[in-house]
């Protein structure tokens, strides 16, 4: 058991530490206050490289491994959950399916353009009467002479508003049930395909999430992904890496708010001392940090077993939903001891506890995430 990173992966961390220490921190208030896209930052995380991370050079990646993009994924959303909001639902849910699913014409057209950044991506699953229950799908794609034509409605879609490439589950056969949903590449520019109404969210303000709406959106029949009756497979294999994304995201936004309780609590000085000296302040300190490592040694290992090829859908949901639960307590906590100056945009604190609650529903609540860890240790 080795616990170093390589040589690479700790370049990476830095790399990607010092631009968002020196690019997305000057303006992670502000697009979070003006639920504003952050275009020129997302831009330079193109020029330098994060979209590629995790991707095979070959299809113009850096070619580095799964642990690299998820320490990206964590330092980049310590600063601006919106960012690693962006990056992970761009690369665990569009890139890498294409990546794992997709016919050699199909990783030879879309993933250039995602590993370069050129183009974001964009997943979508979630319906209005398909939420936990993903197998209810009521999107339909109907294959009319050699060309599947789409109709429905996707709601919570990430990047909806800026990504160019989707992947979009339909019913191809209702009476198969599960195994009649398929997985589908869907372009923007496609006729019918139609950006709808931006939520407007408590939290992680600075991505975009937007419904998307197919109207007769008719798409070349080789853009299937997989075979037609692989869409819910396809769909809860990528959510069980998508999950490790967010579960890093959530460690992530721990992380800061943790950081941040230590150095308030250190500089606070009431009755005469630092608050940091009251055995109260140590003990929830001393909680949190335990926490956070806990569960970044969690999100690590379900990393690890998915770079070696291994099954993990057990340790993606654990990571998960220890991550999520952790950075919502630790972000809570870290109000607390800030007291009232952690109640107001004075602070960050207050962003990362609105950050944290999304770690906890997308990509599967926690209560799925019990359903799967359940269903894994009983079967
Ligand atoms: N990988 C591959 N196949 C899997 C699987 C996995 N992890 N889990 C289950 N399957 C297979 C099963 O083997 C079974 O196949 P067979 O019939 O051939 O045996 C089939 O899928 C059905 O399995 P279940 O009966 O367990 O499935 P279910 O319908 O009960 O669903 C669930 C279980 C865990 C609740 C699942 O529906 C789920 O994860 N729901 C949550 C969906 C979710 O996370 N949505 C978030 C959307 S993405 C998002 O958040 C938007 C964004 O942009 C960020």
């Amino acid at each position: 058991m080795d616990f170093d990173f390589t040589e690479e992966q700790v370049l990476i961390q830095k790399t990607v530490r010092e631009f968002a220490d020196n690019e997305v921190k000057p303006i992670a208030a502000e697009i979070d206050r003006t639920h504003g896209f952050p275009v020129e930052t997302v831009n330079r995380m193109a020029e330098l490289g994060f979209f590629g991370l995790s991707i095979p050079e070959a299809y113009g990646g850096s070619g580095s491994d799964y642990i690299s993009y998820i320490m990206a994924v964590e330092t980049l959303s310590a600063v601006s959950a919106a960012h690693g909001t962006i990056l992970s639902a761009h690369t665990s849910l569009c890139t890498h399916p294409i990546l794992s699913f997709g016919t050699d014409a199909q990783k030879q057209k879309y993933i250039p353009d995602l590993a370069s950044g050129k183009k974001l991506g964009a997943f979508c699953l979630t319906e209005a009467g398909a939420g936990t229950d993903a197998s209810a799908q009521q999107t339909t794609a109907e294959l009319k002479s050699d060309r599947y034509v789409l109709n429905g409605s996707k709601m919570f879609i990430t990047n909806g508003a800026v990504a160019e490439t989707f992947l979009v589950a339909a019913v191809t056969d209702r009476a198969k049930g599960l195994k009649g949903i398929s997985m589908f590449i869907v372009e923007k520019d496609t006729p019918g395909f139609v950006v709808g109404q931006a939520e407007e969210k408590l939290g992680i303000c600075g991505s975009s999430t937007t419904e998307i709406i197919l109207k007769g959106c008719a798409i070349p029949q080789e853009n299937i992904l997989g075979k037609e009756g692989d869409g819910f497979k396809i769909a809860l294999q990528t959510l069980d890496s998508g999950r490790i994304g967010i579960a890093s995201q959530a460690v992530g936004i721990a992380q800061s708010a943790l950081d941040a309780a230590i150095s308030y609590a250190k500089e606070r000085k009431q009755f005469g001392k630092p608050i940091s000296s009251n055995q109260g302040i140590q003990w929830m300190l001393a909680e949190m940090a335990t926490k956070v490592e806990a569960s970044r040694l969690l999100v690590m290992r379900a990393a690890w077993l998915k770079e070696t090829g291994a099954r993990y859908s057990k340790e993606a949901a654990m990571a998960k939903l220890t991550a999520s639960a952790t950075a919502m307590d630790v972000a809570s906590k870290s109000i607390q001891i800030h007291g009232g100056l952690g109640y107001t945009k004075s602070y960050p604190v207050e962003r990362y506890l609105r950050d944290a609650k999304i770690t906890e529903i997308y990509e599967g609540t926690s209560e799925v995430q019990k359903m799967v860890i359940a269903a894994n240790i009983l079967a």
